[in-house]
């Protein structure tokens, strides 16, 4: 699939690839989480990460653009399971709140992923020199973490306490 990997830019650019992929399978997968959600904050959460997610697709196409790289072609295999595993819970009967719970459990894998990616795609960057690269890298790694933090906040606050 990738040609040898002999330095860390080759890394690089396929740590982008890999993002680039589990990015664009998001933009995807997202509307069917926000429409499946009942409670309000957390579907409206959906809507505002599928447009986050659209201009992360984005920023990584302007890296690309920037270091002359190709990032298509390669499919990121751990967010096609990740997205798997989410549509298998959606397929479930389950009550609204235990639903809830249940995309918000899925939803933070999914973050969790992103932002472990986006680190070290954040750290290459600066390791590199990519500067520019770097900038935009963190700027998607806020977005993730942020993400994920109002998920949990969702989770302890309200949805796990209804769904007992
Ligand atoms: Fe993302
Ligand atoms: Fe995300």
């Amino acid at each position: 699939m990738f040609d040898k990997l002999e330095t860390l830019d080759d890394l690089f650019e396929m740590q982008l690839k890999d993002l680039y992929s589990a990015e664009k399978q998001l933009v995807k997968a997202l509307p069917l989480m926000a429409e499946t959600a009942k409670d309000g904050r957390l579907r409206r959460g959906f809507e505002k990460h599928l447009r986050e997610t659209e201009n992360q697709v984005a920023r990584l196409e302007k890296i690309g653009k920037a270091l002359d790289l190709d990032l298509s072609g390669h499919t990121c295999k751990a967010m096609e399971g990740l997205i798997a595993e989410g549509q298998e819970t959606m397929s479930e009967n389950a009550t609204e709140e235990v639903m809830d719970a249940a995309l918000i459990a899925a939803a933070q894998r999914i973050e969790h992923y992103e932002i472990s990616g986006y680190g070290t795609a954040a750290h290459f960057a600066q390791r590199l020199g990519h500067t520019d690269a770097a900038e935009l890298l963190q700027q998607t790694l806020d977005e993730e973490q942020l993400t994920d933090t109002k998920l949990n906040d969702l989770a302890k606050n309200y949805l796990n306490a209804k769904a007992e």
